[in-house]
Order: C-alpha cells, then structure tokens, then sequence
C-alpha cells in the first residue's frame, strides 16, 4: 500500500515517509494514494463497520475504517480515541422550517472533542508522530485547537496553540487549556496568527497541524465517505457546510473525487458551502468566478468561521468546480435563528454550524434547492462549545440580532404559587 505527496501549485512530487507538510515553492500538497490495487472497497468497508472487536480502533474508528483511503500505516502506529461513527439524524420541525422535506443532518460535533476537527487530527498527530515530530502546533478559532491538545497529549507529544485573544468561544479554550496546550493568545486576528504559526513552524521545527497539512485532510474527508456509506453508497443531492479556512471544502472535494474514481458512487452531490456575511472572502471569489483570491477583514458572532484569509483557498475552489458546487453567505441573524432552531430541535450545536442549515433554507428559498432534492447539512460542532453566544441569544442579550426564538430563564420565588402562575 503506498501513496505520495504532491503539490498542487508547482507539481513537485516527494516520497511516502517525508514528514514534510507544505511544498518547498509554498504550495498545498495532496496525499496521492494508488487506487489501482484497491477493489473490493465497498465489501471491506462493510464488514469493517458491522464488525466490533474491543480494542481494535480500525473497527471502532469512522475514520480508520477507510485507512486505505486515508493513511495506510500499521494499526500499531494509529494514535485514536475512535472518532467518527457520528449519526445521521432527520427533524420534522427542521424540515418545516428550511423547506426541504428530505434533510438530513450529520453531527460531527458528537466526536470525542465536540466538532469535526477530531478526524484530521487523529490522521495528522498519528502522521506528526510516525515521522518524529518533536512537538505539534496550530492557529486556530478554537475547535482544532481543543482537538490539537486532546491527541497530542494522547500522544504524549508537547502541543503550542496559537489563538486569537479574546475571540474563541468559552468551551474550546477551557479545552485547550484542561488538555494541557502552551496556548498564546495571540493579539490579532486568526489570520495573524496562522501567518505567525506557519513561520514559526519553518523557524523552530514545530509539526504544523492546521488544514494546510495534507493529512488533516486525509482524515476529514471521512466525513464524506461514512455519510455515504450510512445511506447505503447513494450520495445525496447536496451536502451543505460552514467554510471558514476550506479545509473541509477542499477535504469533501478530494473524498468525492476518490469515491468516484474507486467506481464507489456513481454520481456527485453538490458541494454548498456557506461563509458568514461578515467572514466572505470565499463567497466573493465565487461571485467573481474564482478569477481572483479574495481577503476580507472578518467578523462574525460564528467565531469559529471568522477568517479572512482561507489557506486551502485553491483546494476549495477545485472541490467547487468539481461538483458544480456554490457558496451562500448568510447573516449573524440567520445564523442564530438557524441555531435556535436546531437546538429547539433537541439536537443542538454552534453557531458556525447552524450556517449549514441557514443557507439550507436560504438556496431552498431560491429555489437553487429543489423541492424533492436529498440534503445533507453538517454539524460541525457541538452545542456546548460556545454556551456564551447561546446564553446572550436567550436573554436578548446579544447586540444587533434580535432574540427571534428566545427561551428566557424566569426568576421566581421558592413557592409552589409562583411555579403555578409561570404553568
Ligand atoms: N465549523 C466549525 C465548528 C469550525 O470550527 C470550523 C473551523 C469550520 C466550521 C470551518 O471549517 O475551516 O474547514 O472551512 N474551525 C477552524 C479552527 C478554523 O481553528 O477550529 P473549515
């Protein structure tokens, strides 16, 4: 079982087994597995998923299960907690409200740490580590951040996270923190720091883990191959998702792309990537028809999408063209209305992940989405991550978006008269 390395810019091509993450000229690699010996897929992947055997994380991972496809390296070497498995689930009130009958929602922030990052970060660490990394770092708006930690120190390697100060949600740095990262608030934004992190890693030798690193990418793109496989190897019409940094834009892309070439599906769902209106730099360049690299200063009360400066730029765009995909901005308020929504739902995540079911709504609305079409929306992260913005939307508390579906605490006296006139 073999793959290489290749950069996406210049062509260069570099053997399995260097532990190198970006090409010398600056450019994004991709992992390039050879699919020619691989038949059988479907059959493998199967009997791997209905299989449990205590202790064997290839079976009980959503990720390792496809380790074909991801990173093939002995089980002995796989660092895993298992992620992945994440359910699918369907909502009467979600599909009243968005206008598509026939939704689905994936929740990956019901990984070990709370959101999608798990799955790129277990591939990455296990990477980091099979080629002798001393220590691992990152930038970010807190989710891969918490996910960093939690797999270096599983994997007893030293972890250094480099945040925005004072714009990453309560959960995520708690998390960081309690996993035991040397976590630098860094005084700017999150673009700032991923250029401080991607120098820094040049200087000092750290193993850089943000999605620039081709095997976080590997990891992700599970998020597409398990939902194709929970229904049954028939992709749906669309899968619709935040995009912040485009590492998972570009990861669904290349996933698709595999599944395809592997004969696995035979046809490609529409990719719908949904930026937040203040954080658009990607829906810009779309509007543009990705003639030009759009920047913006971002700003969104969905901090973990507040980027301005997407490093798998180019391959997002080249997941987009692939699949005749699109992007949809959507607003701080349809943001939280959205989130409202899906918590009331019983199902409950972030506020960057509600963008996927608000641009839902807003292409059904424009009929981009067609009445009958299959959606797949995906819940980056968990509920629990960002109880601040969640509090403040229920007590009206948060500035410039109105509490359409707030659930205000009442206060009462400790008297069984005052819960009868609350009743
Ligand atoms: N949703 C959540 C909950 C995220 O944390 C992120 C990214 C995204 C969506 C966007 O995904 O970057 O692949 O386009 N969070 C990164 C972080 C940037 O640092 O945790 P993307």
């Amino acid at each position: 079982m073999s793959y290489l390395l290749k950069c996406i810019e210049c062509g260069a091509e570099f053997p399995q087994g260097e532990g190198r993450t970006e090409c010398d000229c600056g450019g994004l690699l991709d992992v390039v597995h050879d699919l020619s010996p691989l038949a059988a897929l479907r059959e493998l992947f199967d009997r791997r998923l209905r299989s449990w055997e205590p202790g064997n994380p290839i079976f009980q991972s959503g990720v390792w299960r496809f380790r074909e496809l991801v990173l093939p390296v002995e089980e002995t070497h796989i660092l895993s907690r298992p992620e992945g498995n994440t359910p699918l689930y369907r909502s009467r009130r979600l599909s009243q409200w968005t206008g598509v009958e026939d939704l689905i929602l994936k929740h990956e922030g019901e990984n070990p740490t709370g959101s999608f990052k798990d799955r790129g970060m277990t591939v990455g660490v296990t990477h980091a580590r099979l080629s002798g990394a001393k220590a691992v770092a990152c930038a970010s708006t807190g989710n891969t951040a918490a996910s960093l930690a939690a797999y270096a120190a599983l994997a007893g390697l030293p972890a250094i996270v480099f945040v925005p100060q004072g714009k990453v949600a309560l959960g995520k740095l708690a998390q960081a923190l309690a996993y035991g990262a040397i976590t630098l608030e860094v005084k700017g934004d999150f673009d700032s720091a991923m250029a401080l992190v991607r120098k820094s890693s040049r200087e000092l030798g750290l193993y850089l883990l943000n999605s620039v690193n081709p095997f976080r990418i590997e990891g992700q793109k599970t998020i597409v191959f398990e939902l194709v496989q929970q229904l049954s190897w028939e992709p749906p019409d669309w899968i619709v998702f935040p995009a912040g940094n485009l590492g998972n834009t570009g990861a669904f892309g290349k996933a698709l792309a595999e599944l395809a070439e592997l004969g696995l599906i035979g046809r490609l769902p529409r990719l719908a990537a949904v930026q937040a209106q203040g954080a658009n730099p990607f829906f810009r360049s779309f509007l543009a028809g990705f003639s030009r690299r759009e920047r913006v200063e971002a700003n969104t009360i969905a901090t973990a999408i507040r980027i301005g400066d997407p490093v798998s730029y180019p391959r997002a765009v080249r997941a987009l063209k692939l699949t005749d995909g699109l992007v949809v901005e959507v607003s701080d308020q349809e943001i939280m209305d959205a989130k409202a929504q899906v918590d009331a739902a019983g199902i409950g995540c972030e506020p960057a992940s509600a963008a996927a079911v608000a641009g839902t709504r807003k292409l059904a609305r424009q009929g981009i989405i067609n009445r009958g079409e299959q959606v797949v929306a995906i819940l980056t992260g968990n509920l629990l991550k960002d109880p601040q913005t969640t509090l403040a939307y229920h007590q009206g508390k948060l500035e410039g978006i109105k509490s359409t579906y707030a659930n205000r605490p009442r206060a009462i006296e400790p008297t069984l008269e005052a819960v009868k006139e609350v009743l």
